[in-house]
């Protein structure tokens, strides 16, 4: 019930509103958002990469509201591409993008907008030697946002997709998905879904993604293990090794603030680990969705606010 009183608060803009004027969050938002600059976050990356962490950065922003909102987003992506190319950085940094910031949700030509929209970013990628991976969003987008996906890929084959294991639908997806050279990065998902299309038992949730783990491992695409769980970590490197792939072959993805010692000890123990870093001002949807995920981070914000 508090997971889906937060979700419903990561949408309210009255709420976003006063949370914004509490200085007492800023620590709480340093912790998972670097800043608001592309600086910032390059600066992060490089941070990151000097610790053996790949990375893969996010312009936060949701849903725009028009088309010239769409387009500044996409503009903005373009010119972190050309600072990252400027930066040195390679396919260690690469972003990640959701097609509603870029125009999907607008009526009538939301795809259409999005797809040449993420078409340009996936062009500026290109240009300086990384890809993309399209963010999933809620159940209502997700055929629209495979379609995408797959028009990309014509172009851009490594460009990455998204599949959440509280879905139903997530296992056919993945042995869609599982095919050489494709990119796919499972998540438990984050959105407040009807049980007539998503599994809301934690367990059944976790079922689900060792169901779909062990798709993606016996297939032939380079799976993206992007969950902070101890134990599917686990479970990943043990389908891993039962299926003979190399380190290198598969890579585990968690969130900038979030098990920064366990992201360091997989590396150390020779696995790629990258770090999904969001950035900008758009930061309030983002940390209400980190809140709804652990009640100890809700903690340190209720006594954050509290020692005011
Ligand atoms: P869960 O939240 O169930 O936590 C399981 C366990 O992990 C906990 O019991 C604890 O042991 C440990 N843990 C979790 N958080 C911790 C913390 N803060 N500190 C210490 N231990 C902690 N979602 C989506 O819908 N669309 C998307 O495109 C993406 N993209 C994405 C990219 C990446 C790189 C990641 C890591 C995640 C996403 N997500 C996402 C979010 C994802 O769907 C999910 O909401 C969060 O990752 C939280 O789920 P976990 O798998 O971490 O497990």
């Amino acid at each position: 019930m508090m997971r889906s009183m937060l979700l419903g608060a990561s949408r309210s803009g009255r709420l976003r509103r006063t949370v914004e004027t509490v200085p007492v969050t800023r620590n709480l938002v340093a912790r998972f958002v670097p800043g608001t600059d592309e600086s910032d976050v390059v600066r992060a990356a490089g941070e990151l990469v000097d610790d053996g962490l790949t990375v893969t950065i996010d312009h936060l922003g949701e849903d725009a509201a028009d088309r010239n909102q769409a387009d500044a987003v996409t503009r903005a992506y373009v010119s972190l591409l050309r600072a990252m190319g400027e930066a040195g950085f390679g396919p260690e940094v690469e972003v990640s993008v959701k097609l509603s910031a870029v125009g999907q949700a607008l009526s009538g030509e939301g795809t259409a907008v999005a797809l040449d929209n993420a078409r340009r970013i996936c062009a500026a990628a290109d240009g300086v030697g990384t890809t993309v991976t399209v963010d999933m969003e809620d159940h209502t987008t997700t055929d629209a946002t495979l379609a995408t996906v797959r028009e990309l890929r014509a172009d851009f084959p490594s460009v990455g997709a998204v599949l959440q294991a509280y879905l139903k639908r997530t296992e056919a997806d993945c042995r869609d998905l599982a095919y050489e050279g494709s990119r796919v990065r499972l998540c438990k998902g984050a959105y407040d879904e009807p049980p007539s299309v998503a599994f809301t038992e934690r367990a059944d949730v976790d079922r689900s993604y060792v169901r779909c783990m062990k798709v993606l491992f016996g297939g032939r695409g380079y799976p993206m293990i992007a969950t902070h769980d101890p134990r599917i970590v686990e479970i990943a490197g043990s389908l891993a090794a039962r299926h003979r792939r190399e380190q290198g072959s598969y890579e585990y993805q968690m969130l900038y603030g979030v098990r920064p010692r366990e992201q360091r000890r997989l590396v150390r123990a020779g696995e790629r680990v990258r770090v999904y870093v969001p950035y900008g001002a758009e930061w309030y949807g983002y940390l209400v969705r980190r809140l709804a995920e652990r009640p100890a981070n809700m903690a340190l914000f209720l006594r954050s606010v509290a020692s005011k």
